[in-house]
């Protein structure tokens, strides 16, 4: 899977054309073995074919901003199952993988938002029958008596089968340490892991430290979870562009002198904010705040005429009341 980077432009514009490098001949000799055919038949067709099924799931991953690693990662894992695919095919072994994750990073780095497209690519590729997340954190199971807990993470991985188990803060399960609740809620989840695999993927989310460190509380989990994935913070200059593209979602543009007192903010937040700054979530509050403060101006600008459709699109510096350290 080496070599496939992204376009010089930092955006993976490149992918289409490596999609149709997925193809069953390496371009270099393989080194055979006594097992091997030497020659070997033509190639069918369908191969190529099948790649259709990976562009919803690639027209999701270009709508995010940066996240390079992820969108490889994605691709690596349709490679795989797709390859997995036409290995049973060829009567080969093939299966056999695990894939829980955990994916490490801080808040609003786009944690829950791959989640959902790897439920979708899962679903596509026939892993899981239903491909839906079920979100949930501590308290959804943990419960206030002994048995009570095993019981509501029951029910939970009961709902989540076809799709996803997402655990947010699942380093709060070791929290209170041995007498806590948490840990039979870790039990319970590593039994439901045997009794249903294959059925369920389970993704524990987090804080970086605090992820190793659960981890480190049960020797049965590092080995459980095979693939792990950092969240990056964004760049300042990923925070803006994450915020023009929320803006044009929603219909909004905005303005260039706007765009600059949003820059000189997200650096100040960022150098400044002690907790952990909240991404991509904090500039979508930010987004979101500033189309309200841009209706109330409108309202009282115009009480006579009704404003333009320009107008009406546009978020100006004045809209943008920023306050600063950790706002959200
Ligand atoms: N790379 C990105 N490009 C565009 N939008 C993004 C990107 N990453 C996140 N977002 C948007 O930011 C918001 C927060 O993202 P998301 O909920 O996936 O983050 P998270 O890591 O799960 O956060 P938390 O840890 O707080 O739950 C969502 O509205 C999402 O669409
Ligand atoms: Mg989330």
């Amino acid at each position: 899977m080496n070599g496939r980077v992204a376009a010089a432009n930092g955006r993976p514009e490149g992918r289409p054309s490596r999609q149709i490098n997925v193809i069953l001949r390496s371009q270099e000799p393989p080194v055979l073995s006594s097992a091997v055919p030497e020659k070997e038949p033509a190639p069918a067709q369908k191969s190529v074919v099948q790649h259709t099924l990976y562009q919803e799931i690639q027209k999701e991953l270009d709508k995010l901003v940066g996240l390079e690693n992820i969108k490889e990662f994605v691709f690596e894992i349709y490679a795989l199952l797709q390859i997995a695919h036409l290995r049973q095919e060829a009567g080969l072994v093939s299966g056999g993988q695990v894939y829980h994750m955990v994916f490490k990073g801080n808040p609003g780095t786009g944690k829950t938002t791959v989640a959902r497209i790897i439920a979708k690519l899962f679903q596509k590729m026939g892993v899981l029958s239903k491909g839906h997340l079920i979100e949930v954190e501590r308290a959804d199971l943990v419960g206030e008596y002994i048995g009570h807990t095993a019981q509501k993470t029951r029910d939970l991985v009961k709902k989540a089968l076809g799709g996803i188990l997402f655990i947010d803060e699942a380093y709060s399960l070791a929290r209170g340490g041995e007498k806590d609740f948490g840990k039979e809620a870790i039990d319970t989840l590593v039994k439901a892991m045997e009794d249903h695999k294959n059925q369920f993927v389970l993704i524990l989310a987090g804080y970086s430290d605090e992820i190793d460190y659960f981890l480190q509380t049960n020797p049965g989990l590092p080995s459980r979870f095979p693939i792990q994935i950092e969240f990056p913070d964004y760049t300042v200059d990923q925070l803006i562009q994450i915020s023009e593209l929320m803006a044009k979602e929603r219909d909004y543009i905005l303005m260039p002198q706007a765009i600059m007192k949003l820059r000189q903010h997200l650096i100040q937040e960022k150098n400044e904010t002690e907790h952990a700054f909240s991404n991509a979530r904090y500039v979508r509050n930010m987004i979101e705040k500033s189309i309200r403060n841009q209706a109330v101006r409108l309202l009282n600008l115009y009480s006579n005429t009704n404003p333009g459709k320009l107008e009406l699109m546009t978020l100006r510096t004045e809209d943008f009341k920023l306050e600063a350290k950790g706002s959200t």
